[in-house]
């Protein structure tokens, strides 16, 4: 599929569903997701790596509704997961736990004893105070700790400093003197099954380069430890493949593939990958509402329903998202404007002096590449209920999550009893 959304008869659609018949259901502001995108990327991806055995772990952060999890699980995916919540909600999506991998710096013992349960394929381990901790929690419950180590393999994948992991500073992973002692304390732990090795070096790479120069320095010490008597069976290189935004030119699945291809096809090893954003980026958009059109005498403001608590990335990485209107009978005119939100902070736009066609209030506008970390990292900043989201199928369309309301946002807090 090119796109999800596309314009027809003037005005824009998610596959075959008009975006404002949407909308005129479930209101603004709204996540709008075409089902069979995410299903595409996986499959672009999953396709380029058929050169060698491979499991593609979809990093739930990056989108995490159970509709999504499950969408991809029915496609063959697996899952990258960083948290026990993470983990309840591929479980409830379906997800055989023999695909779930489990990263993170701060993974409590909670969380750690409910993943040995449910049977995770891995642990990514990142400290050597975690590993102990998983081999104590192996040990009580009579059963094996699986684990990959994290290696930092100190390169610059060339993105924002914000997403930048994996180099040398980044509270990531271990140092490769660090890590081959891990390997060895592991070999060592009786509760412990030492079965990969990880990197995951940043995200929105658009490069291929960064990943060759890393690999290129992990096969060094892959054998390195092979020759330390570690049986290794899985190298998982992580995430964060690019996607186009603004004019980026991304490398395609098939490019990455190729050219990593001559340094894995032979290794032994079954790949696996954690991508987030590659898959479900371009799979949403969030739809808002104009408000107000407000003039100040040197600039225009557009003041639209949604905000940074729904949408945070224009506010945290000065990040673009191209904008524009749901209907696009506009004969070409533009206007230029901030586009902003109603929160009460001079971070909260999702765009400064953009161009875009002519709005009025009460139109409806698309805030493009929001279906990677928009809802995920949504909050109720202001006390605003987080968005809608649903999700398209061809000519169906149904909502996957209920747009919150203010009751559930104070359900939990109490006065003091005295
Ligand atoms: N694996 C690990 C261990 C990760 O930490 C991440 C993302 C991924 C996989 C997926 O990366 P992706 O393929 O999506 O690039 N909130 C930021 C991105 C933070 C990425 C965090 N880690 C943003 O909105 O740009």
């Amino acid at each position: 599929m090119e796109s999800a959304f596309q314009v027809k008869n003037n005005e824009y659609h998610c596959e075959n569903v008009s975006v404002k018949e949407i909308v005129q259901k479930v209101g603004t502001p709204a996540f709008i997701y075409s089902q069979n995108y995410f299903v595409d990327r996986f499959k672009e991806l999953d396709e380029a790596f058929s050169y060698v055995p491979h499991l593609i772990c979809y990093s739930v952060k990056t989108n995490s509704n159970i509709a999504v999890c499950k969408t991809l699980s029915d496609a063959g995916s697996g899952f990258d997961i960083v948290s026990g919540g993470e983990l309840q909600r591929v479980l409830k999506a379906g997800v055989d736990p023999q695909k779930v991998v489990f990263a993170g710096v701060g993974k409590t013992e909670d969380e750690i004893e409910l993943a040995i349960n449910t049977g995770i394929l891995f642990f990514t381990v990142e400290s050597e105070p975690e590993l102990r901790l998983i081999a104590q929690v192996a040990e009580r419950l009579g059963k094996k700790g699986p684990v990959a180590i994290r290696v930092n393999p100190d390169v610059d994948p060339q993105t924002h400093k914000y997403i930048t992991t994996g180099k040398a500073e980044s509270k990531f992973g271990l140092d490769i003197d660090r890590a081959k002692q891990l390997f060895n304390e592991a070999k060592g732990l009786s509760s412990i099954d030492v079965v990969g090795i990880q990197m995951h070096i940043g995200s929105q790479i658009t490069k291929t380069s960064p990943y060759v120069d890393a690999i290129k320095k992990m096969l060094v010490w892959i054998e390195d430890i092979r020759t330390q008597g570690i049986d290794l069976k899985y190298f998982d290189i992580g995430g964060g493949l690019g996607i186009v935004y603004e004019e980026e030119q991304p490398a395609t699945a098939a490019e990455f593939a190729e050219a990593i291809r001559p340094l894995i096809e032979d290794l032994g090893l079954t790949l696996m990958m954690e991508p987030g954003r590659f898959i479900a980026g371009n799979a949403g958009v969030l739809v808002s509402k104009v408000i107000y059109i407000k003039e100040n005498p040197t600039k225009k403001f557009v003041i639209v329903d949604a905000a940074m608590n729904d949408l945070i990335r224009p506010s945290l990485y000065e990040a673009y998202h191209e904008i524009t209107t749901v209907d696009q009978n506009k004969n070409g005119s533009e206007m230029v404007a901030d586009i902003v939100g109603p929160i009460c902070e001079t971070g909260d736009f999702f765009a400064k002096a953009r161009s875009i066609p002519v709005v009025e209030e009460g139109e409806l506008i698309l805030v493009k590449s929001a279906g990677a970390y928009g809802f995920t990292m949504a909050s109720n900043y202001n006390t605003r209920p987080r968005a809608v989201e649903v999700l398209v199928n061809g000519d169906k369309y149904s909502v996957i999550k209920e747009r919150e309301n203010v009751d559930q946002l104070i359900a939990g807090e109490k006065f003091p009893e005295w």
